[in-house]
């Protein structure tokens, strides 16, 4: 996820590569970055966090603790004004970030996976200590890799339980969907083809025309005809409250592990 907003901030000029510095434990994965972005590179993150005006936490969650530990001071060593700390780390809470760096100003982000291909959407939350140009900024960080929206903490869990799950369940309607083709004697490419279109097409129409998704559903459900045939069979097996249930679910289940 690092490397998808790199990438993307670099191609959209909002930052120049010799802007960037990352911090990257692999020698390996270092040389990749620096040679492929031109960016600047280093093995200390102490460097990230007292040289840059932002710092982008991108590491898994369970590397927090020990990151928190190594950059414990940086408030304070800051030559200039202390940075503005971003996390997309999964479940850690602002209030477990503002613990570990006390009168920081730090934004929680939530990208999802389609982030990496530029089409993601990513909630954020502020801190206690960010003002608008805080705001300002973390929108212009994630709108290189999509959509951004601004929630209440609060609403982390709901946003996981969609945005951040969701990626998950279209695969399955697209996968689902290619099935049906193949079963209805289609050729499983064209299958795929047609179900991976069918998905983007309609999204595209109910974005361009910000047309309601019921009123796009009676528009192609003729009386008597073949569509209808098909929703009548997917209200049946339980589709759309199948959905609700999982997005719930997801919830629950991103509360759970904050909790
Ligand atoms: N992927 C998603 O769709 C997604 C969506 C929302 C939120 N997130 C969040 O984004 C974060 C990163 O996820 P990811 O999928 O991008 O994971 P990832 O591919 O494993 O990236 C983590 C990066 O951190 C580096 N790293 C490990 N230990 C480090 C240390 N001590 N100091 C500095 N860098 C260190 C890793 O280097 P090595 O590879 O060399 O170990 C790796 O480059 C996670 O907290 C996740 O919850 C991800």
């Amino acid at each position: 996820m690092g490397e998808a907003l790199v990438t993307r901030l670099i191609a959209q000029k909002i930052y120049q590569p010799s802007e960037i510095v990352v911090s990257e434990p692999q020698e390996q994965r270092r040389s990749f970055l620096k040679q492929q972005y031109g960016v600047q590179v280093t093995t200390d993150n102490r460097v990230v966090a007292l040289e840059t005006p932002i710092v982008l936490l991108a590491v898994k969650p369970q590397v927090f603790d020990a990151i928190a530990t190594e950059l414990v001071d940086i408030v304070a060593k800051s030559v200039v004004v202390p940075p503005l700390l971003v996390s997309i780390l999964a479940g850690v809470p602002l209030s477990k970030l503002e613990a570990a760096f006390p009168q920081l100003p730090i934004i929680r982000a939530m990208p999802n996976t389609p982030a990496t291909v530029g089409a993601g959407i990513t909630a954020i939350s502020l801190g206690s200590y960010t003002d608008e140009r805080h705001q300002k900024t973390a929108q212009q960080l994630f709108s290189a890799v999509g959509e951004v929206v601004v929630v209440p903490e609060t609403l982390m869990d709901a946003v996981t339980g969609l945005s951040g799950s969701g990626p998950a369940y279209v695969a399955i309607m697209v996968e689902a969907l290619s099935d049906g083709g193949v079963a209805a004697g289609l050729p499983r490419a064209i299958a795929t083809q047609m179900a991976l279109q069918t998905v983007r097409g309609t999204v595209q129409l109910l974005q361009e025309t910000g047309m309601h998704p019921a009123e796009l559903k009676d528009r192609v459900t003729s009386p008597g005809g073949t569509t209808i045939a098909g929703v009548a069979q997917l209200e049946q097996a339980g589709f759309r409250s199948a959905l609700i249930a999982a997005v719930q679910a997801a919830k629950k289940r991103s509360q759970e592990l904050g909790s």
